[in-house]
């Protein structure tokens, strides 16, 4: 994990003296769903790096996946990474930006690094040893129910008329039932920290990734939270879906008001 720590602190200064620059904008599975030759240097450094320590393990990242590597997680060990979460925040200086780092070993998350870029925080977790953001210990919310509650959300790369009908029927919903509030920040992994970090109460989202989930499950798991798949089951961090929030109950809740968009599997 320090390995990871360094390697996000590094990866941070890059995209942090990117942020301000003239960038390469293109796009991939919508016109919506941008990249920058920033996330691909970022995730070369990372990979390149992580690969002449670690030579026997494997790797999952954003965009090798684009570039067409596999997306499968083994028993192997795995490091999933996102170079820059929040790409879209990025592109328009939106200073909401996040570097993710998360490791598996037999398919279990072992730790997760998450690097708030601009803040210069850095949120970190390893199984059993808790949750910290710059060695400040974080602590979910006991908020269980959705009255009340300020959930976040993300959009996720469709917008056709059918995928956007529900999205907004998903908030809409959320707003019926008196949640206090319900915000999109444009970086999921950022979205999920607010969460362990007790600024939030819970965050729900179809259409996001493992590179976005992996170092925030355990981040928001060891702040004391839960975070479990959209049907109210256990997560499956290939299912391009997820409900997190500080209790079982709250999750619960969100997840059975959810109407479903299918996002299909990162590892199809
Ligand atoms: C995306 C962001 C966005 C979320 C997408 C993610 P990226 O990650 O977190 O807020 O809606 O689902 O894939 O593309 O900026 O790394």
């Amino acid at each position: 994990m320090d390995t990871a720590v360094q390697l996000a602190l590094r990866a941070g200064q890059v995209v942090r003296k990117a942020l301000t620059e003239e960038k390469r904008v293109s796009t991939k599975t919508s016109v919506v769903d941008l990249v920058t030759e920033t996330d691909h240097l970022v995730e070369e450094l990372i990979i390149s790096s992580l690969r002449e320590k670690y030579p026997t393990h494997r790797f999952i990242g954003e965009e090798s996946t684009s570039a067409g590597s596999k997306c499968i997680l083994t028993n192997s060990p795995t490091w999933i990474i996102d170079p820059i979460d929040g790409t879209c925040n990025f592109v328009h200086r939106f200073p909401l930006v996040a570097v993710s780092i998360g490791f598996a070993v037999n398919r279990e998350l072992e730790f997760g690094v998450i690097y708030h870029c601009t803040e210069e925080k850095m949120y970190t977790a390893r199984k059993g040893h808790g949750a910290f953001c710059n060695q400040e210990q974080l602590h979910v919310t006991k908020e269980t129910g959705i009255r009340n509650a300020l959930i976040l959300t993300e959009i996720g790369p469709k917008r056709d008329p059918a995928t956007l009908k529900l999205f907004l029927g998903n908030m809409e919903k959320f707003l019926t039932f008196h949640a206090h509030g319900v915000r999109i920040i444009g970086s999921a992994t950022l979205a999920l920290c607010q969460v362990a970090s007790g600024a939030a109460d819970g965050f729900y989202q179809f259409g996001l990734h493992c590179w976005d989930l992996a170092a925030a499950t355990v981040i928001i798991r060891e702040a004391g939270g839960v975070v479990i798949d959209t049907s109210g089951g256990p997560l499956d961090l290939m299912s391009c879906r997820v409900v997190a929030a500080g209790t079982k109950e709250l999750a619960q809740s969100i997840a059975k008001e959810l109407q479903t968009i299918n996002y299909g599997r990162d590892d199809d």
